[in-house]
């Protein structure tokens, strides 16, 4: 891989379409320029949250309506949508069996801090689509994660995770290092970052099972969290053998394996998992698991279960540090039964593979049309194009792979073109509602937007 990402395309390239880009934006929205300078002042930093500021046009879109794959803002734009939420509309905006349910729910109660008939139902179809695991709900996949770290830690009386250089598990503070030198340190730019994180994570590279098998022999890790693909910088696929190796050495040392399928439940019914055979101790999966409504569910292996049983009836009294106040409530139940009775169906997933393959092509298409030494990966729906040769093997030649500059400038260039994808990498999700129109204009946009930067 060279050290230069990009491809040889030049500064005065990039900056010449970022300038044109936001020129077309600003041109495009008046409406929208309007209103936002209009509401100035109420928000810490303009947004509610910081990342609506990370898209790279000088404001952001002011959404009126999404709906399917389609999001039209309060200019009158309609824009194809493979951002989706950042997964969290996977299955499309507002899917009808989730809004129906939560019309119906709407007025039966929100949240009471009881089970109702749904949770039963989702307890069920929770087991039947991702495997026999026992379940609990949280409100973001970054609690989920948070809470099921407790639960390792505590059932094997080890204080680190072990995690891969490179990942993203959320704003859980244990996972947010880097591997430097051999050491595993903070991120940069935490904001009143205090703890030492070293103490409580260990990272390494991904795909280097020697690596984790050393990092394991200290005894002193409660558990390995991982996505099965690391999809949080420029994608990279496990070696074959790469998660049977991370089995037998967590069994082998004593730690559990924990699998967070936030954005590979992309991949097939059931996730990365059931359609690979994985055998976690620990499953957690947030964002569109209740269809876009905020929700998470983490399950433990029986036997883990069993053995936190123990544990938690040895425990002293006292709060767990566990729980928010409006996880498992009733809205989120009906939201999660309808998605995964009606929307996680073999047909809706068996669509989506179809379009992401589709999308896959054509951008490889573009790609090799430019002789750009660029790659194109995919797991299941997700689709990502990297502006560097491939494949990337772990978080390092990701992140030396990464072009923030260009790929910002694509980014804008592609939503001048009607076409929206993920603000933080180059990811684009392909959901059961969207058309083959809809990518084949994505694939149009893109090799648009390249014949600009290779001209
Ligand atoms: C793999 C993975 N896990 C967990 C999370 C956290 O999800 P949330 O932001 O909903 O807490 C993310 C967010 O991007 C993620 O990519």
């Amino acid at each position: 891989m060279p050290s230069q990402p990009g491809g040889g395309v030049t500064a005065a390239r990039i900056a010449d379409l970022t300038d044109r880009a936001a020129a077309a934006h600003v041109a495009a929205r008046p409406r929208t320029a309007a209103a936002l300078a209009a509401a100035a002042g109420a928000w810490l930093g303009t947004v509610p949250m910081h990342w609506m500021r990370d898209w790279p046009q000088p404001f952001p879109l002011l959404v009126a309506r999404a709906k399917g794959a389609v999001l039209e803002d309060i200019d009158g734009h309609r824009i194809d949508d493979f951002c989706l939420g950042d997964t969290g509309a996977m299955f499309g905006h507002s899917p009808p069996p989730v809004a129906r349910a939560l019309r119906a729910q709407a007025g039966r109660g929100l949240t009471c801090m009881l089970p109702c008939e749904d949770t039963l139902a989702v307890g069920a179809l929770l087991s039947e689509r991702f495997g026999p695991f026992r379940w609990q709900i949280a409100t973001t996949a970054t609690d989920a994660n948070r809470f099921a770290l407790r639960i390792a830690r505590a059932v094997t009386g080890r204080p680190k995770v072990l995690v891969f250089n490179g990942c993203y598990h959320g704003t859980v503070d244990e996972t947010m290092v880097r591997l430097r030198d051999g050491r595993t340190e903070a991120r940069p730019g935490l904001v009143g970052q205090v703890a030492d994180l070293g103490a409580t994570a260990v990272a390494v590279e991904f795909n280097d099972l020697a690596a984790v098998d050393a990092a394991l022999a200290a005894g002193d890790v409660a558990a390995v969290l991982t996505e099965p693909v690391m999809t949080n910088s420029c994608m990279v696929l496990p070696d074959p053998g790469f998660h049977q190796g991370l089995r037998d050495l967590t069994r082998r040392h004593g730690a559990l394996l924990m699998i967070d399928e936030t954005h590979t439940i992309s991949t097939g019914l059931g996730g990365y998992t059931r359609v690979h055979g994985l055998a976690p101790d620990i499953f957690v999966l947030g964002k569109c698991v209740a269809g876009g409504l905020a929700a998470a569910v983490w399950g433990l292996s029986p036997e883990l279960a069993d053995r936190f049983a123990s544990y938690n009836a040895s425990r002293p009294a006292g709060h767990s540090g566990m729980g928010t106040t409006l996880s498992a409530n009733m809205l989120q139940f009906a939201a999660l039964r309808a998605t995964l009775a009606e929307v996680m169906t073999p047909a809706n997933y068996a669509r989506m593979e179809a379009g992401a393959e589709r999308l896959q092509a054509g951008l490889a298409r573009a790609i090799a049309a430019h002789a750009a030494p660029w790659h194109v990966v995919r797991v299941g729906a997700r689709v990502e194009f990297i502006c560097a040769p491939g494949p990337l093997r772990n978080g390092s030649e990701a992140e030396a792979a990464h072009a923030p500059a260009l790929e910002a400038a694509i980014h804008a260039r592609l939503l001048n073109r009607g076409c929206l994808i993920a603000p933080f990498h180059n990811m684009m999700l392909v959901s059961p509602a969207t058309t083959r129109a809809q990518i084949d204009r994505l694939i149009a946009a893109f090799s648009a937007t390249l014949a600009e930067l290779f001209a």
